[in-house]
């Protein structure tokens, strides 16, 4: 955190974000704060409390704006305010047609590439261009000719445009934390047009891995008035430039480690595998229930592992954590009955009196139960059907910090290009080869399984979410040099 205050200089730090970094709640006529949970907002916000600025963002509840002061803003954390976090508000109508609408069942499933899921209605666009101009309006009143605009994510490819209108010089850079799809995938999205418009009004526009940068600019060369530099890895357009650069984002793996050593609560551990019915083998997923994630085909590749080497019946057990999504849309919906129908069917088939085949978890589990089922796992099944990055498998990584465990790691991840190669590889819609992986992966040698966790280990640590953001800012700072430079010439 320090580093990157140092790296800002005399910029001022603008981040928006779909998600609040806190939200307020009324709880028995009190206010309550609830602290960041989720992985990017957790990560940022010991940043922006170093740096100070400001944070946009969506107000999810009635008493967040309770507590805000007429423009929307509240000082936070709440007990030593380090930076303001700025609310914009929707309608219900807006989040309906802007979040489970537009983001979520038209971006999400194209970038996915998954386009027969997308749902294409006209209102969900209208809500999509509305809500991004609310926070637009908002970040351009928060921003003066020193600021540094962050924005995040898919949930906002139009807002860098429009700020562009009111400020026409501000620094705009932009993560996008989903993959990034090629050319024939993003012409399935009706707006594709307007939605690159909008992203390249960025200075710098990042990705997790160098294909998404280059389906990125593949896409970019297909739009009309686009001169694309392969060389400087940038798009001309409008009048500006706009690079392009991989990202890959990290956890705070320190942070998991003494999570990870800290949870060595054996009680936990051992009522779990009795409560349970628990193999003496271990095999373990974390994710939400959401379809981009390869459930059911993982699913499916354990049952095919099951009835192919009965053996290993009675002695490993899946564990599935899951929890719930996006759930006013249907295809989640699906899914979740689906992961919970199918886990019962399986069950029933191989289930014995004191042998559970997966272990379904949907319900909160405490930080310490978590770090608990990571740290003592023997294998991290993360086998996604699409999936920018990943960072379960990370957090796996950093939590085996006794008797290390085997990652089996799907080639449909932007992780997968870091992790790869100490990974066992699969692939989700390969039935008997992914059954196969995982008896490879339960039979590794100990000391082979100890090499590999250790190169696993060393690539989460050197590139964590601190080192993703350091890149980023020592970007903006090299891109801003060179602005000079040309500029006094
Ligand atoms: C993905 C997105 C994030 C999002 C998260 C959880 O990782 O890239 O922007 O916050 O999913 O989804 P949700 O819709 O609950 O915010």
């Amino acid at each position: 955190a320090e580093t990157v205050s140092s790296l800002l200089g005399d910029d001022e730090l603008v981040v928006a974000s779909n998600r609040q970094p806190y939200s307020h709640e009324r709880e028995d006529g009190e206010i309550v704060v609830n602290r960041p949970a989720g992985g990017l907002t957790s990560a940022l916000d010991p940043v922006v409390q170093s740096a100070g600025g400001t944070w946009v963002a969506w107000a999810s509840g009635d008493a967040d704006h309770d507590v805000t002061d007429a423009d929307g803003r509240v000082g936070v954390p709440p007990e030593d305010p380090a930076y303001d976090l700025r609310r914009v508000s929707l309608s219900d109508e807006q989040v309906e047609g802007y979040y489970y609408g537009y983001s979520n069942q038209v971006l999400w499933p194209i970038c996915h590439i998954d386009p027969s899921k997308m749902n294409a209605r006209a209102d969900f666009w209208e809500h999509y261009r509305d809500a991004n101009r609310a926070f637009a309006d908002a970040i351009a009143d928060e921003t003066n000719d020193n600021s540094l605009v962050w924005l995040q994510d898919y949930h906002l490819a139009l807002a860098p445009r429009m700020i562009r209108e009111t400020n026409s010089d501000v620094f705009c850079m932009q993560f996008w934390h989903i993959t990034w799809p090629s050319w024939d995938a993003l012409q399935t999205c009706p707006q594709y047009e307007q939605l690159l418009d909008g992203l390249l009004a960025n200075d710098l526009v990042g990705f997790h891995t160098r294909q998404y940068c280059q389906n990125f600019l593949d896409c970019a060369a297909m739009l009309p008035d686009t001169r694309v530099d392969r060389a400087t890895r940038s798009v001309v357009y409008k009048g500006r430039r706009t690079f392009v650069r991989p990202f890959p984002l990290g956890i705070d793996a320190t942070n998991r480690r003494h999570l990870a050593l800290s949870s060595a609560d054996t009680r936990f551990w051992n009522e779990f595998r009795d409560e349970h019915d628990i193999g003496d083998t271990v095999a373990l997923g974390v994710e939400r229930l959401d379809y981009t994630k390869g459930i059911p085909e993982r699913l499916a590749a354990l049952e095919h592992f099951w009835e192919t080497r009965p053996e290993w019946q009675g002695e490993l057990t899946y564990v599935q954590k899951a929890s719930e999504s996006r759930t006013q849309i249907p295809e989640y919906q699906a899914i979740q009955d689906f992961v919970e129908s199918e886990i019962e069917r399986i069950n029933d088939r191989f289930g014995t009196d004191d042998w559970t085949p997966i272990v379904y978890l949907n319900e909160y589990l405490s930080k310490d139960g978590l770090a608990t089922l990571y740290r003592e796992a023997d294998l991290g099944i993360v086998s996604p059907r699409r999936d920018g990055m990943n960072l379960v498998a990370k957090e796996f990584v950093a939590s085996q910090v006794d008797d290390p465990g085997v990652l089996l790691l799907s080639e449909l991840t932007g992780a997968h290009d870091e992790l790869g190669d100490e990974s066992i590889s699969v692939h989700p819609h390969d039935t008997p080869g992914f059954a196969d992986a995982i008896e490879t992966a339960l039979t590794l040698p100990e000391t082979e399984r100890a090499r590999r966790m250790n190169d696993l280990e060393r690539l989460v640590h050197s590139n964590d979410v601190y080192a993703w953001i350091t890149k980023q800012f020592r970007t903006v700072e090299s891109i801003q040099h060179g602005r000079d430079v040309a500029k006094k010439s």
